[in-house]
């Protein structure tokens, strides 16, 4: 049967936090496709989350071209749900991707060249059956490319018409400086600066880049906001058999070290002390931060979602 979105999507306790100095607004909570929405992942579980998320005011979904297993996967998983479920809201959505990381093999499929963002922005197109992406991002700072030539492939896929806005993820704070003055000097700002933010890292904020986001008009996004789950009730007694830690890939076992999981009973102490989910009380910290536009959760469930979308509701 044909989605249709709930009539009280925009009434359903979802904020909107205006993107840097532009006219965007973007959903204080907002979806990244880097897990649960691959090949390996069932499709029926991806469309529920997605339904789940449009339907609570979740208007901003988070890819990269990378995203899946395999790659590419969790683009063409949007694509499915353009078809299946979208193409009538695409106006109400605001999807991002990105490049940078290793893609195709060879020299021209990773890092930053003007060769690998624009081919790879066409191949994302054609995944997620879309004409145009609302945000394309270079994923990663390249030292070996020169800025201007990263940069000036983000301006031309504006020009082109296949981005509306730009942002970069993970650069440095000089290099983003010069993005910052290059884009402008180009008449294509940068929107948004995209990093991990949580409370057991707060890089960002210590190198000063999310300083100079608030301060230049550049919107921030924090990314792993939940630190793949340890700011949860997730791990606080085991390690459970379908979590990522168990996948074990890309959140291990030996990061869970005796110091840190008593920093996350205390944490979770101190949420409960406030009538929060250890999950919420982790959100809604990043969200009280200077700069912030949003909090980029990933959900292997609504049940997931559903709770963490509780760090928008007024306390
Ligand atoms: N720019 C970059 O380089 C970069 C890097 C990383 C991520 N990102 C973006 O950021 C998005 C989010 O990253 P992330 O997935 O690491 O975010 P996260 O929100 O820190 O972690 C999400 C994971 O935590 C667990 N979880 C979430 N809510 C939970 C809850 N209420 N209770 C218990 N467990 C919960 C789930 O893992 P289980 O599988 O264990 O259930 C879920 O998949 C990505 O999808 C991507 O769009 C960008």
């Amino acid at each position: 049967m044909m989605y249709k979105a709930a009539d009280n999507r925009y009434d359903s306790g979802m904020r909107y936090e205006r993107c840097g100095h532009s006219g965007v607004l973007l959903p204080r909570v907002s979806l990244g496709f880097w897990h649960n929405f691959g090949s390996v992942d069932p499709y029926e579980r991806s469309r529920e989350i997605t339904h789940y998320a449009f339907d609570h005011g979740i208007t901003h979904f988070d890819l990269a071209n990378n995203y899946g297993p395999v790659y590419g996967s969790a683009e063409e998983t949007m694509g499915r749900l353009m078809d299946d479920s979208f193409r009538p809201y695409r106006d109400e959505l605001f999807i991002a991707t990105k490049a940078g990381y290793d893609m195709w093999p060879g020299p021209y499929g990773n890092w930053g060249s003007r060769k690998y963002l624009m081919a790879s922005l066409e191949q994302s197109l054609r995944r997620m059956h879309l004409d145009y992406v609302d945000l394309f991002y270079s994923h990663r700072y390249d030292p070996e490319t020169p800025l201007e030539e990263t940069l000036q492939a983000l301006v031309d896929t504006v020009r082109q018409g296949k981005a509306l806005y730009v942002g970069i993820s993970r650069w440095p704070l000089e290099a983003t400086r010069t993005a910052y003055e290059y884009l402008k000097a180009h008449d294509v700002p940068l929107l948004i600066y995209q990093g991990r933010l949580n409370m057991l890292d707060r890089t960002p904020q210590e190198e000063g880049i999310m300083d100079f986001c608030a301060d230049h008009g550049v919107g921030f996004i924090s990314f792993s906001p939940l630190a793949q789950g340890l700011l949860t009730d997730r791990y606080l007694n085991g390690v459970p058999d379908d979590s990522r830690m168990s996948k074990g890939k890309f959140l291990k076992k030996e990061m869970l070290t005796d110091e840190l999981l008593q920093r996350l009973r205390d944490y979770n102490r101190q949420a409960q002390d406030r009538g929060e989910t250890l999950a919420e009380h982790a959100l809604r910290w990043i969200l009280e931060q200077r700069g912030v536009t949003s909090v980029l959760v990933g959900a292997s469930s609504t049940a997931q979602l559903e709770k963490n979308l509780r760090c928008v509701s007024p306390v």
